[in-house]
């Protein structure tokens, strides 16, 4: 069956105008004014905007953490995606100590259940001559990225040496480094003094994991991109000083690229000093109200180059169920730091809240325009990460991945609102005006208003190609 958007004022990464929008199966058919077809569901978007499906480049579907797991599923996790204007997500897998295969078919396997399209990255939180040896055959599974930390001590860390050579190889095999930029060597140190001291509020995450260390961390990888003559994607830049940073280095043509997400847009390490502060708890942390200034002119002025979520949510209080499409539902979550920080799960929710809180207090607030909206949300996620222009576009011959925008809706957003499988949300009472209205995943209508169309299982995975450097 052939679906006619008409009316509506598409809006992509750099254009604005009116023109209706033909969808026959999977795939957009023809785009232009005044189109007919015999037989198509007209679905009418006078007075609405029409944007491409929105790509969230970074969450975290149940990720096991600290004896819990974050508590959206690979179902849970899309459907509330969708409500929030998203049709395509990508997810990390952990490597396990078999190797990438069998890590790879885990996360398969979880996502079977999956309901948009998806993807993965590879968490390379190991590296040997065994695994360096191994990095080549990712693409072939569609896996073009390679997630590293420099934090994360004895854990997930790689150390520098190893993450050069991971950057050449990428650079060899047509893959992008993906970076998570903190100094992992002070933060264990501060850890230990701040318990020794008897400090275990939630402000403490924040203190001992400081913003210096995510700027030198920056700076550190995108020398060592220079150096390697590879690109280097920073994930969940949080400090105003990896911006500078970033800067810095693009104006020097390093290929390196960067990601900011909304929570680092908004909150601050007084949210931590809350009595519920550890709803705030993720990392890197919240830093201060400048910081916050300036990524907002980071996204301003083009030197970042996407917005992803880092949604890992967990529960507040995971002692308390919750009813999630009619059961009760209770994980394990943010209680098991009551009397300890470093207990406390590191994530936020936001996979839903990413579009809707953005066109309110990005464009509609002039911080950002419309197109840099769809370019931050889609279009440039789909370049980088290999998948454009099946994805993050509005042109004959792309996926139908289409979400008509009603830029007049206003609304309480909330916990109530949220299909984010958890017991609260950062944007709890905040106003918004402009919403999702229809959202549809390959030409099928999986969000209707309030009414949830999507199935489970109809999410594809999708092998990704090269990237670009933008
Ligand atoms: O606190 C966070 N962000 N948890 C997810 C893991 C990560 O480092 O992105
Ligand atoms: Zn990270
Ligand atoms: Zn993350």
């Amino acid at each position: 069956m052939a679906i006619l958007i008409k009316n509506g004022t598409l809006i992509t990464a750099s254009e604005t105008f009116e023109a209706d929008i033909l969808i026959e199966g999977e795939r957009i058919e023809m785009i232009g004014r005044n189109l007919g077809h015999p037989n198509a569901e007209i679905v009418d978007a006078a007075g609405k905007l029409v944007m491409p499906g929105g790509i969230d480049p970074h969450v975290h579907l149940d990720l096991p953490m600290f004896g819990t797991v974050s508590s959206d599923d690979h179902y849970t996790g899309h459907k509330a995606a969708a409500f929030g204007g998203t049709t395509t997500v990508m997810d990390f897998v952990v490597l396990e100590d078999k190797g990438f295969q069998y890590s790879v078919d885990i996360w398969m396997k979880m996502a079977e259940k999956a309901a948009i399209d998806y993807s993965f990255h590879m968490n390379l939180t190991r590296f040997d001559e065994k695994i360096a040896g191994e990095i080549p055959f990712l693409p072939g599974m569609g896996i073009t990225t390679l997630k590293v930390f420099t934090a994360y001590n004895g854990r997930l860390r790689l150390d520098d040496g190893s993450i050069f050579k991971a950057l050449r190889i990428a650079k060899d095999n047509g893959m992008l480094v993906m970076a998570h930029c903190e100094n992992g060597d002070v933060i264990e140190m501060l850890v230990s003094e701040a318990l020794a001291a008897g400090h275990t509020a939630p402000e403490y995450h924040a203190l001992t994991r400081p913003g210096w260390g995510a700027v030198e961390a920056t700076m550190r990888l995108a020398a060592m991109a220079g150096q390697a003559n590879s690109p280097v994607y920073i994930v969940h830049m949080n400090m105003a000083g990896e911006v500078d940073m970033l800067k810095y280095a693009r104006e020097r043509g390093v290929p390196v690229m960067g990601e900011t997400c909304p929570p680092y847009l908004f909150f601050t390490i007084d949210d931590l000093r809350k009595l519920d502060g550890a709803k705030w708890i993720c990392s890197p942390p919240m830093r201060s109200k400048e910081d916050n200034a300036r990524i907002w002119e980071g996204l301003s002025d083009g030197i970042l180059q996407t917005i992803g979520t880092d949604h890992c949510p967990f529960f507040y209080d995971g002692t308390k169920p919750i009813v999630y499409e009619g059961g009760e539902v209770a994980i394990p979550g943010k209680e098991l730091g009551k009397d300890d920080f470093t207990k406390i799960p590191n994530g936020l929710p936001g996979i839903q809240d990413r579009m809707p809180v953005l066109w309110t207090y990005g464009v509609r607030a002039g911080k950002i325009t419309a197109n840099q909206f769809v370019a931050y949300m889609s279009t440039n996620p789909a370049k980088i990460f290999g998948l454009y222009p099946r994805k993050g576009a509005l042109i004959p011959g792309a996926d139908a991945d289409v979400v008509i925008w009603d830029p007049a809706k206003k609304v309480k957003y909330g916990v109530a609102m949220s299909h984010q499988r958890t017991d609260y949300n950062l944007y709890e009472g905040w106003e918004l005006t402009g919403y999702p209205e229809k959202v549809f995943l390959r030409g099928e209508m999986i969000v209707d208003g309030n009414v949830w169309m999507g199935k489970r299982g109809s999410g594809k995975f999708l092998k990704r190609g090269e990237g670009q450097v933008l």
